[in-house]
């Protein structure tokens, strides 16, 4: 079984279609949705948008529905110039930027006894990656359809609408942070605390500047559309057995 789950009725809506056999549950004002997505048993779930409702969507679908692995989805602001509305995001690490105990002497993101920063599991991040180059064929360029990059790096989570650019030039220099969105770092770290494999994907809708607001209105149901043609492919990589000499995905520590 794999856990997905997103923050906005757009960000599931688009997986919700393609399932069948589905039963429903509702636990803590929360629907959760269990079937077959092409052929892999999934759990899927609307956890609402924020930190708070991210963790408490986790925890009961990893209580209930016992995933083996976990997976986010949805949209974020990218923190880049050079980054393109529906560019997709594969993070590697997560890290809640917003929790604050530098009063203490700690560092911005820093609470005591854990990570600073989460690692996203490389296994489920070279998936999605692999699953982003069966998304998008982006040898075939020979016409006008202009793919979306893939980038992989950090997300910075926090309970707030980034639009200003200093913010995000903070988040930037602060965490080498490469997008911003509002649930990846709850969802990390409920996974990671529960010891279970998880991954971040997000496709963007803004810059996090100015401008942010209007920009993600006009561009949600382009970056979903994204985020979910990765998922698409994904969902049924995620739980396949790893033939042997298959790559394994990034090692993002250091020996
Ligand atoms: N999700 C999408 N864009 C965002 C932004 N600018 N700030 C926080 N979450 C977001």
């Amino acid at each position: 079984m794999l856990g997905v789950i997103g923050a906005m009725t757009e960000e599931v809506q688009l997986m919700r279609a393609q399932m069948t056999d589905v039963t429903t549950s509702t636990h803590a004002q929360t629907e959760f949705m269990q079937g077959t997505y092409k052929g892999t048993e999934i759990a899927l779930a609307q956890s609402g948008i924020g930190k708070v409702n991210a963790t408490i969507c986790t925890q009961i679908m990893i209580d209930l529905f016992k995933p083996k692995k976990m997976v986010f989805s949805g949209v974020a602001g990218g923190l880049l110039p050079n980054m393109r509305v529906g560019d997709i995001i594969v993070a590697s690490h997560v890290v809640q930027y917003d929790m604050d105990l530098t009063a203490f002497g700690r560092r911005h993101g820093e609470s005591p006894g854990r990570d600073r920063l989460i690692e996203c599991d490389p296994d489920l991040v070279g998936r999605a990656t692999a699953a982003f180059d069966a998304a998008y064929d982006t040898v075939l360029t020979n016409n006008d359809f202009q793919p979306p990059s893939l980038m992989l790096g950090t997300v910075a989570s926090g309970d707030r609408f980034v639009q200003d650019t200093d913010t995000l030039r903070w988040l930037q220099r602060e965490f080498a942070a490469l997008a911003t969105e509002m649930e990846g770092a709850a969802f990390g770290y409920t996974c990671h605390l529960n010891g279970l494999p998880f991954a971040v994907i997000r496709a963007l809708s803004d810059g996090a500047s100015e401008t942010a607001t209007g920009d993600f209105e006009d561009n949600l149901h382009k970056a979903c559309q994204n985020s979910f043609h990765l998922m698409d492919k994904l969902i049924p990589a995620s739980m396949s057995e790893r033939r042997s000499g298959e790559r394994r995905g990034p090692e993002f520590r250091v020996a």
